[in-house]
């Protein structure tokens, strides 16, 4: 990267979130925007349910707001579920004019589905792929637009915050980046610099995200001295579709908003012992029956059933989730399909303001690597596409005013190699990653002690400090970053985890099982 050239904003991130700010930013700013792989690598994609929002005469803000709060187990940042939620019918707007194609019903309306923890129909979706849709329309947007450049394959590596390089200047001054197509590291300067990149569900063994999602943008923004915040509040998905060789394939939720079932092995229903709402209670306490029970049976799985709805419903609403299931020879029209919970969404993050803004000046972190304090100890089913949206387009307003200042961006040294090697013992890399997720699942999973987490803290900091051995010694490459970014995070959430002593929403401690009388927020301070 040539560096002469400076972009007005740099977003770390082609998600939702990312392409969200770059399209509202770039009728009046140039922008690059990166992603660690294609395009449509992170989770956004992937996404199935859909999106919830205020789109129903029926509903109203007030109970969207109530639902928010209730899942989030006390802990949700009032000004924040209330700044999403009466923003969530405009985000949906703005995706509809961006053309993402959502579903509508046979009296051409858009059709609502429900989810757990929500007491109206309120899901806006593209049968069971929105995420698709929505990927698909932010990405052909963003490429047709002449003020943004899109990189691919192009892993950063750290934000170049000016205290923490010690080069003159406030603030950030852009990020050192590795082009993975050609193996050397680019400096990209930017005047400001977005961090969208999404969440750290990669720390467990078992997960419904995709491969990169380790919690870069977290450890980056931590490196460079901003508060993370809650990390502990780590959400495991209940139904992953169980079978040897499905890697990471959700059963979204929406089948239980349409009729579904969860039943023990020997076809009985049990959710109604741990929650009157059944199988529509909110995710954490879902997740945690389906664990008590594998682990009262001794089951490997439980299931999910909706096969006593006709196969044209199930067709209509659920038709990628059906196909993919007739692949493991399973016909969800015909039987129940064999789940167990996996971790699916990281709640806590980078502390932000409702601009987006961290506490280091010109840096701003949205979406899923965020911590805004709407989701509290728990989020809501669909509200985590809505704060994408929401508050890429806050971020994008807030850019705007700062890209006006023309302020000059701090030169940065280039990145210097003549120190490391290449690595001649990759083993190192595969072995510690494995080890990571295999005790972070172990330990530091549904249900905590206090005996557990230590015995994890006791782990995560030999290997952080092998791994970061090995780091200062040898040439980066996409795995190294990704095992250092995990280790970093993994020792957050821990750290978090820790410092809570009590059970509250998603963070359930055997040690600590009661509520406390007043909520607080995990704040680590770097
Ligand atoms: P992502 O979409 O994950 O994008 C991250 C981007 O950052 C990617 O482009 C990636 O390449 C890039 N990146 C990461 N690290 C680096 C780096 N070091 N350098 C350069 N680029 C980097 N939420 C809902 O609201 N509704 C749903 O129905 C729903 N269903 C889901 C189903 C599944 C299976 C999963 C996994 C999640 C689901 N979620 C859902 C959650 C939601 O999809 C995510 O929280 C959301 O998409 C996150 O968007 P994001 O833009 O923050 O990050
Ligand atoms: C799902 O479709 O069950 C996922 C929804 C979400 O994560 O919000």
């Amino acid at each position: 990267m040539d560096q002469r050239q400076v972009f007005d904003v740099l977003v770390i991130g082609s998600g939702a979130a990312g392409l969200t700010v770059a399209l509202n930013v770039a009728d009046n700013a140039k922008v690059a925007v990166l992603s660690k792989d294609k395009l449509d690598s992170g989770s956004t994609r992937w996404a199935q349910g859909g999106i919830a929002a205020v789109l129903d005469s029926e509903d109203s803000i007030k109970a969207h707001i109530a639902d928010t709060l209730n899942a989030g187990a006390g802990l949700c940042n009032y000004s924040a579920v209330r700044h999403t939620v009466e923003n969530s019918t405009d985000a949906i707007n703005w995706l509809i004019e961006q053309q993402v194609q959502f579903s509508k019903d046979s009296n051409n309306e858009y059709h609502l589905t429900k989810e757990g923890g929500h007491s109206h129909r309120r899901i806006i979706h593209a049968a069971d792929a929105t995420g698709v849709a929505v990927s698909e329309a932010l990405v052909g947007q963003a490429i047709t637009h002449k003020n943004i450049s899109l990189f691919e394959h192009r892993v950063a590596i750290d934000v170049i915050s000016c205290e923490k390089f010690k080069i003159p200047g406030k603030g950030v001054a852009g990020a050192y980046v590795l082009n993975e197509e050609n193996g050397h590291v680019e400096t990209f300067r930017a005047r400001t610099v977005v961090i969208a990149s999404g969440g750290a569900s990669k720390s467990y063994l078992y997960t419904s995200n995709p491969d990169g999602t380790s919690g870069d943008g977290i450890a980056m923004a931590w490196r460079a001295g901003c508060r993370i915040a809650n990390m502990e509040f780590n959400q495991f998905h209940p139904t992953c579709l169980y079978h040897p060789q499905a890697k990471n394939f959700l059963i979204t939720e929406a089948v239980r908003g349409e009729g579904g079932h969860l039943k023990l092995p020997n076809g009985e229903r049990f959710m109604h012992k741990f929650d009157e709402r059944a199988e529509l209670a909110p995710r954490d306490i879902v997740a945690r029956a389906i664990d008590h029970e594998m682990k009262r049976l001794g089951a490997d799985c439980l299931y999910l059933d909706i096969s006593h709805k006709p196969k044209e419903f199930i067709l209509e609403h659920f038709p990628n989730i059906y196909e993919r299931c007739l692949e493991y020879g399973i016909d969800m029209s015909k039987q129940p399909i064999p789940v167990v919970p996996a971790a699916h969404y990281t709640c806590g993050g980078i502390v932000t303001d409702q601009s987006g803004r961290t506490d280091v000046p010109n840096l701003y972190a949205v979406g899923e690597s965020a911590h805004t304090g709407l989701h509290g100890a728990n989020r809501l089913a669909s509200n985590s596409l809505l704060e994408c949206i929401v508050y890429g387009k806050s971020a994008a307003a807030h850019i705007l005013n700062i890209i006006k200042e023309k302020n000059d961006v701090a030169f940065a040294p280039d990145w210097d190699e003549s120190q490391v090697t290449d690595s001649d013992e990759d083993v190192v890399i595969s072995h510690n990653w494995d080890e990571l997720r295999r005790f972070m699942w172990d330990y530091v999973g549904i249900v905590r002690t206090d005996k557990r987490l230590l015995r994890a803290q006791h782990r995560v900091q030999l290997l952080r400090q092998e791994i970061l051995d090995f780091y200062g010694n040898h040439k980066v490459t996409s795995d190294l970053l990704e095992l250092r970014n995990l280790v970093e995070v993994s020792e957050l959430i821990i750290r978090c985890a820790i410092l809570r002593k009590e059970s509250r929403g998603l963070h359930y401690s055997l040690s600590h099982p009661d509520l406390l009388p007043v909520a607080y927020d995990t704040v680590l301070t770097p």
